[in-house]
């Protein structure tokens, strides 16, 4: 999960340094952003040490991250806005939140990074009040909570005990930071993805010419698993068809390891009639030598060779034809410039499917291993562009994407 903490001004602060701690040790990446008054209880220094990435304050300020997560590549550009740190949070916990901040995230006050963040941002997000019990108590305060509640955000009660303010006892301790990393990870299960079947293909085939040889393409397989990644961190059982990928790993999903086009198609036959939603993001071989050598072809002089190619089965296509009614079927089309938009169109109808990604690989920057990819989304219900961005935001949107698309058919 990429979790975004908020950390606003309260003694409590110091229980955020220890959910840093712990989710960070649980796998999780965080990056924290403080109000100014957070800072004078505890220092961006610690937040920074604790959770492997700077710490920002100020809306002016330019990440050095551009709004990545640790353990990510960086974007090869800026984000232009300083809320590309939300856009890519799985969640957003504002803890401790005080008084000031609950007030202004109910008002819709935007004058800090927190509550700016807290506006803009399209996961869940949870409050975990912390303040003095008669603070807590007041209508004011417990008004501003019941809308935020309505609004969907989540709020982690405060517990009860002994208080910041010298022999004080009451209501308003913040949760303790166990309780808040599991409200985190519980936010995540409950949505539509939470359980749902989802298979993925990446990387690029490998097609035999003789015992060292091969017909390779230059796809990495990172748009394939950073879709793999965000269906997992928004609770989905995520079965990933991997063709020569070497890159890391998500732990929360499982892994089939292939070569070949026909290695990829046994492995999907296998799997795709159990799955919810079947997203072809490999780039699949459409030709293979007919007769690879299982020895190593010598040179014989300067002689020319002639390498005969016979057409591969399209595994997308057969998928579609032996779907199941509510299965959710995407597919991918890499073109190359001029005329790519209209093979893509014509891709959503020759090979069934519910929803064609269409990038034009033609352009620096995107696609083809590269960092970033911007797509045209392409469904019988129309087009949407989805702008460069790194592929993990691409991901997120994809998916957001494939939502709609089952709100609208059922
Ligand atoms: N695909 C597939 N099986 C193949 C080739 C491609 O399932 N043998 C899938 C890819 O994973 C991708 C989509 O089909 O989701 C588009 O692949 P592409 O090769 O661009 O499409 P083709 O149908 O081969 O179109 P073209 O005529 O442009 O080659």
């Amino acid at each position: 999960m990429r979790l975004l903490l908020g950390v606003s001004g309260g003694i409590a602060a110091y229980k955020a340094l220890e959910l840093v701690r712990l989710a960070t040790g649980a796998g999780h990446s965080v990056r924290v952003i403080e109000t100014a008054s957070a800072k004078r209880f505890v220092g961006s220094a610690s937040f920074a040490a604790l959770s492997g990435a700077p710490v920002l304050t100020s809306e002016f300020e330019r990440d050095p991250l551009r709004g990545s997560f640790p353990g990510e590549p960086l974007p090869e550009h800026d984000p232009a806005s300083h809320l590309a740190l939300v856009a890519a949070a799985d969640a957003f916990l504002v803890a401790p939140a005080s008084a000031n901040t609950i007030a202004k995230l109910a008002g819709g006050l935007a004058d800090n990074l927190v509550t700016s963040a807290a506006l803009a941002a399209r996961c869940p997000v949870l409050v975990a009040p912390a303040m003095n019990t008669r603070m807590l108590e007041h209508p004011a305060t417990q008004a501003n909570l019941a809308l935020l509640r309505e609004r969907g955000i989540t709020i982690i009660d405060p517990g009860v005990g002994r208080l910041a303010t010298h022999g004080e006892h009451g209501a308003g301790r913040l949760a303790e930071p166990a309780e808040l990393l599991a409200a985190c990870e519980a936010a995540l299960q409950t949505g539509p993805w939470s359980g749902r079947r989802v298979l993925v293909t990446a990387g690029g085939t490998h097609e035999p010419i003789d015992a060292v040889r091969y017909i390779a393409n230059r796809s990495s397989g990172r748009m394939g698993f950073a879709i793999a990644q965000a269906a997992a961190a928004r609770g989905a059982e995520v079965t990933v068809i991997a063709a020569n990928v070497a890159l890391p790993r998500d732990r929360h999903a499982s892994y089939v390891d292939v070569t070949t086009a026909a290695e990829l198609a046994a492995a999907c036959d296998e799997r795709a009639p159990q799955a919810d939603v079947i997203v072809m993001c490999a780039a699949v071989a459409d030709f293979r030598p007919a007769a690879p050598r299982s020895s190593k072809l010598a040179r014989e002089g300067n002689a020319a060779i002639t390498l005969e190619l016979e057409s591969t089965d399209d595994i997308l296509a057969r998928l579609a034809r032996g779907r199941r009614p509510d299965q959710v079927l995407v597919g991918f089309a890499a073109e190359h410039g001029e005329g790519g938009l209209a093979r893509a169109r014509a891709k959503l109808e020759r090979k069934q499917v519910d929803l064609i990604a269409y990038n034009d690989v033609a352009q620096e920057g995107i696609g083809f291993d590269a960092q970033d990819n911007a797509l045209t989304l392409i469904s019988a219900n129309g087009e949407q562009q989805i702008p460069r961005a790194p592929k993990a935001q691409i991901a997120r949107e994809l998916l957001d994407a494939i939502e709609r698309l089952r709100g609208e058919s059922g």
